[in-house]
């Protein structure tokens, strides 16, 4: 049986007829997932913006779960990540927090939450982890190095991202590939380098060719979780709706799809209307009965 956390415990009954179910573990935290580098085990990680989501997500047996700012898209409904605040984001951290999972809770800092400076870098990143986060992801490398070095003096784990950094999608003229040149791909493997020597525990890499993350990878200490970078990451994540298919939209091709939830919902909620306006619904199993004895009584006050 597979052990995925620092002291892994009791096992959980298998699945009918499925691959057995990963054991039960202990909370998972920044050094635990520091010390994965090299380990050959790869990282999962995936986004979880609720109760609900976080609730699957730990069922699942994954060892991260992200309170991501693309919150602003899958969830809020908006074109870009640019529009959610550090409310938005203790807000759903909290709900997330509250079921008390045992991956490890990162939050990301929003944008324009660290780029006014490191006082406010790390004031905000206190509101996320009152609010129950483990740690704070941010977006940038070199550029970002004081608040990142801020945070960490604050006590405050920081995962970093790199490559395509929604936050920058104006600067990027959209959410495009990054690191396809020569010079772009060596300021990545600068960038990381820079924020795992800085103490960042684990740093994301997003929209970059697999031989450039490959290279980060192999240059830096901490491990690099992969979004659109190819299989030669020390882990990968991705969005909880994209994996389960809440979306008709076709997904990027670095999307692999295992339910069609959207669809499955649809479907069940059309079924249920059917049944009220069929007057199929609720039956009498569904419904709440006086004592007979009481009926009558109350029929004829
Ligand atoms: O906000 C998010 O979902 C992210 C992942 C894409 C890594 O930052």
């Amino acid at each position: 049986m597979a052990t995925y956390g620092p002291e892994s415990t009791t096992p959980t009954t298998p699945p009918m007829g499925g691959a057995p179910a990963p054991a039960r573990r202990s909370k998972v935290t920044a050094p635990w997932v520091r010390s994965r580098k090299g380990s050959g085990q790869p990282l999962v990680m995936v986004t979880a913006y609720d109760a609900p989501s976080a609730r699957v997500a730990d069922g699942a047996g994954v060892d991260l779960v992200l309170v991501g700012d693309s919150l602003a898209m899958v969830v809020l409904g908006y074109e870009d990540t640019l529009h959610v605040t550090v409310e938005d984001m203790a807000h759903h951290t909290a709900a997330v927090a509250r079921t008390s999972p045992t991956p490890m809770v990162v939050a990301d800092l929003p944008w324009m939450s660290y780029h006014t400076g490191a006082y406010d870098a790390v004031r905000n990143a206190a509101v996320l982890v009152r609010a129950g986060a483990q740690a704070v992801k941010l977006e940038g490398g070199r550029k970002r190095l004081e608040v990142v070095e801020a945070i960490i003096d604050a006590e405050i784990p920081v995962m970093g991202h790199l490559g395509l950094t929604p936050q920058s999608f104006h600067s990027m003229g959209g959410f495009k590939v990054q690191g396809k040149d020569l010079e772009a791909a060596k300021a990545l493997i600068d960038d990381a380098r820079a924020l795992s020597d800085a103490g960042c525990f684990a740093i994301v890499l997003e929209g970059i060719p697999d031989v450039v993350a490959q290279l980060i990878t192999e240059s830096v200490a901490v491990p690099t979780i992969g979004i659109g970078a190819g299989p030669h990451c020390d882990g990968q994540v991705l969005v909880f709706h994209d994996v389960l298919g809440f979306d008709e939209q076709r997904p990027p091709k670095f999307v692999r799809r295992y339910a069609a939830l959207q669809a499955e919902a649809t479907s069940a909620l059309s079924r249920w209307a059917e049944d009220v306006r069929a007057g199929r619904f609720p039956d009498d199993g569904e419904t709440y009965h006086l004592a007979a004895n009481a009926v009558p009584a109350l029929i004829h006050q």
